[in-house]
């Protein structure tokens, strides 16, 4: 009550925040960012999320699959590192500079050990989809995720309305009547930065800070669009970006991209997932 609520319509609100591209810059500068995800026939979320990384400036992306093996590599992608999570191999997610957790992850019992496990590393880290899901659906899992935002942890939840309607305990109709207070109700729970998406996504942090984003269009409502978000978020994590700025840029530049998309007639109708990373790159680089 009584926190000013801020439109996000300037860049002005989080540039200050990107790493400047130095001269000597190497990839170390910009991080490693490992996407969590990907069980059995989901593999495609989590590299929509890892190529959208990889064009927001991310200096190295894994996948970590949850599912029984990985794809080779990625074609299009192959500076994607690939990586089943099941096999005993030396990938350790303690060695990222953020995770991206969640994208078609499923809701075995292995996902939601993975997710505890992951939630105990000093590693900031974005949670989306069924990272969700799980966190709603398990209590302990929802504890330790608090007890860590207590403890000043970086941390960015990515809910759609149904999912923040599921960790709230309420339908998707309540979410929509009041979207700014459901944002801040699971800001306060988690102690997390929680980007509520849809139309006009509201951006909360636990200190009080409160955004609404203007960008962004309908060509947004088709599927995978929230994996990019995830993955672009995550690689400005990876660049230590503070997790609001992070989150602040993030929905920012994934809605210009549409609005920049639609202009070029890729949309409103038919823009696909696949296409939002190289135009954030462009919007990014345009900053
Ligand atoms: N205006 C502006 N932005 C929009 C609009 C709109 N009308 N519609 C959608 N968007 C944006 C949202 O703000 C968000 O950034 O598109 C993105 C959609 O994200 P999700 O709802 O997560 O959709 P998706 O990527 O398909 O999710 C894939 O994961 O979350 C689970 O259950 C979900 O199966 C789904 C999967
Ligand atoms: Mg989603």
């Amino acid at each position: 009550a009584g926190t000013a609520i801020t439109l996000l319509n300037a860049p002005a609100l989080f540039c200050a925040a990107f790493p400047p591209r130095a001269f000597a810059a190497h990839k170390g500068t910009f991080g490693s960012l490992a996407v969590v995800g990907g069980d059995t026939g989901m593999c495609g979320a989590p590299i929509l999320a890892a190529r959208a990384a990889l064009h927001a400036g991310a200096g190295k992306v894994h996948v970590a699959f949850v599912g029984a093996g990985s794809p080779p590599y990625d074609p299009p992608h192959p500076e994607l590192m690939l990586h089943p999570l099941d096999s005993g191999h030396a990938f350790a997610l303690e060695e990222m500079d953020a995770l991206a957790l969640g994208s078609g992850m499923g809701r075995r019992a292995i996902a939601a050990e993975i997710l505890l496990k992951a939630v105990e590393l000093d590693v900031p880290k974005l949670l989306d989809a069924d990272a969700l899901n799980l966190l709603a659906d398990d209590e302990k899992l929802g504890a330790a995720l608090a007890a860590r935002g207590a403890a000043g942890h970086v941390c960015v939840l990515t809910p759609h309305p149904l999912e923040a309607a599921r960790l709230i305990g309420v339908n998707a109709a309540a979410v929509q009547r009041d979207r700014l207070a459901a944002a801040r109700t699971l800001t306060s729970r988690f102690g997390a930065v929680v980007v509520l998406k849809g139309a006009g996504t509201v951006v909360a942090a636990p200190d009080g800070r409160t955004a609404v984003n203007p960008t962004g269009n309908a060509a947004l409502a088709t599927g995978g669009t929230g994996d990019a978000l995830g993955g672009i978020i995550g690689a400005l994590l990876a660049q230590r970006l503070p997790a609001y700025e992070a989150a602040l840029a993030g929905v920012y530049l994934h809605g210009l991209a549409a609005d920049t998309l639609v202009a070029g007639g890729a949309g409103p109708a038919g823009l696909t997932a696949s296409e939002l990373a190289p135009a954030v790159r462009a919007s990014l680089n345009r900053l």
